[in-house]
């Protein structure tokens, strides 16, 4: 009996109760899990009734469930998009052999890390967004905020489930590790760059589902085509959830600069500080910033590792399977930036070891295709003003360019013209101060922040005074 009550709080698709070794270890992790969303998981609101939306199938159309829940009892469940018959390796060495359904023990090491590397991120961005709760500029951002931080605890759980399935005791072990390290930590920090950041304010953390959960989407989409069909499967039913973070940031900001359009021209002015708006200026600072910072999450531009995944079929490219060429990059070339001195300078690089560069392509025309809605909503208000990303060179700390200094138009700078420049370029403490002193909690029901416009509509059609989190 005791089984059949854990499966009911563990829903799944991958008939967990016939596994009683991974059951063991599952329900031995749970409550550590649940311990460290209790300390490093939202600040607050844990007692309240969240208006969610919870996994329960993974066919299209009936896996969302709506409905209040209290945060810690949220139903994070162990989720694979349904197998594909006959599924075949589509890339790289092994390219037409059956997909793996356990993990082949040359890879073993190297697919523990990919796995680790991209679990370690579902319960950072978390911690980052933990303190968000008390400032939110609606209940339905406060709603949206909370949706957004469970699936990353359900993105947890499926990197776990795919560790505790099939790493032994080495996964286990780097299990309870995800849930030790701790983003910004001095001493034992989150593994990539990104996620030991900030989240200070609301513009931050819409700006950081647009770009950095972005990146998260097609190192999922590249782990989809893995060869390791478990993982496959995973990364399949989490992008599904990943595109409503995108849509949470995309909105986010889109009714930011929405806001800001409205107050300069209700006012006659460019200077919506005065009235309590994020003035266009600040959005691209704030855009500079996270784009470079999100950049960076896809690695050397030329790169062996990227290579070798390939080649052992565990990372494919975006979209792998609609490409039309060998799929083993034998011969090819690609195009990569790089420096020649002083110089900005394109190279064709060997396309396998060009992985990260084409990826980082992929990610960056999805990402101008968002700015191009934004620069829509600016000139349907008849304003002159042109949201752009920042040249890929720019702030770079990883990578060719991260010796240099390089303008947001893709000049390399001396130190001198960086110095005097970056508060142009760059949120500074005052943009900061700023943004931070417009972040006055609003939970009255309909209600909505001076610096941010309401949705374009609710949560799953609700009206626009819906109590999506139970204050009282
Ligand atoms: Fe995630
Ligand atoms: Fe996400």
């Amino acid at each position: 009996m005791a089984s059949i009550d854990y499966i009911e709080r563990i829903p799944n698709n991958v008939s967990l109760a016939e596994d009683r070794r991974l059951l063991r270890a599952l329900e031995d992790w749970q409550p550590k899990f649940l311990e460290w969303w209790h300390d490093m998981g939202p600040e607050g609101f844990q007692a309240q009734d969240v208006y969610l939306r919870t996994a329960v199938s993974v066919d299209a159309k009936g896996w969302a469930q709506f409905g209040y829940v209290k945060m810690p009892e949220y139903r994070w469940g162990i989720f694979l998009a349904e197998p594909e018959a006959d599924r075949r390796i589509n890339f790289g060495e092994h390219q037409g052999q059956p997909a793996w359904p356990d993990v082949p023990g040359e890879y073993r090491g190297t697919l523990r890390r990919l796995i680790v590397t991209q679990g370690d991120t579902e319960p950072a961005s978390v911690e980052q967004q933990r303190h968000l709760g008390r400032t939110c500029p609606s209940l339905y951002d406060l709603r949206n905020l909370f949706q957004v931080n469970v699936e990353e605890g359900r993105h947890l759980w499926a990197m776990v489930y795919l560790l505790d399935a099939h790493f032994g005791r080495d996964g286990r072990e780097e299990s309870e590790a995800l849930l030790q390290r701790r983003s910004g930590d001095h001493d034992k920090p989150r593994i990539l760059g990104a996620f030991n950041e900030k989240t200070p304010d609301w513009l931050s953390f819409f700006m950081f589902c647009f770009f950095t959960d972005r990146d998260g989407k097609y190192q999922l989409a590249s782990l989809a085509e893995s060869g390791f069909d478990p993982l496959s499967r995973t990364c399949r039913f989490m992008l599904t959830e990943e595109a409503h973070h995108m849509f949470v940031g995309e909105s986010g900001v889109g009714r930011i600069v929405q806001r800001a359009c409205e107050l300069m021209r209700e006012h006659k002015t460019d200077d919506v500080r005065k009235h309590g708006g994020i003035d266009l200026p600040t959005m691209q600072k704030y855009i500079n910033f996270h784009c470079s910072v999100s950049l960076d999450l896809f690695g050397s531009e030329v790169s062996t590792n990227a290579a070798n995944f390939y080649t052992a079929g565990l990372k494919g490219r975006f979209e792998e399977t609609k490409k039309s060429d060998d799929h083993r990059l034998k011969g090819g070339t690609y195009p990569v930036i790089g420096l020649d001195g002083e110089k900005i300078v394109t190279r064709q690089e060997a396309a396998l070891v060009s992985l990260n560069e084409r990826l980082r392509d992929d990610y960056t025309a999805d990402c101008q295709r968002g700015v191009n809605r934004w620069n829509e909503i600016i000139k349907n208000h008849g304003i002159d003003f042109t949201l752009t990303l920042p040249h890929r060179a720019f702030r770079r700390a990883i990578g060719a360019f991260a010796e240099v200094k390089v303008s947001p138009d893709g000049r390399v700078v001396s130190e001198a013209e960086w110095d005097a420049r970056h508060r142009d370029w760059l949120p500074t403490a005052e943009d900061e101060a700023y943004v931070g002193s417009l972040m006055q909690p609003v939970t009255e029901r309909g209600k909505m922040a001076n610096w941010i416009a309401p949705p374009a509509r609710g949560v799953n059609s609700q009206a626009e005074d819906f109590e999506y989190v139970r204050l009282s």
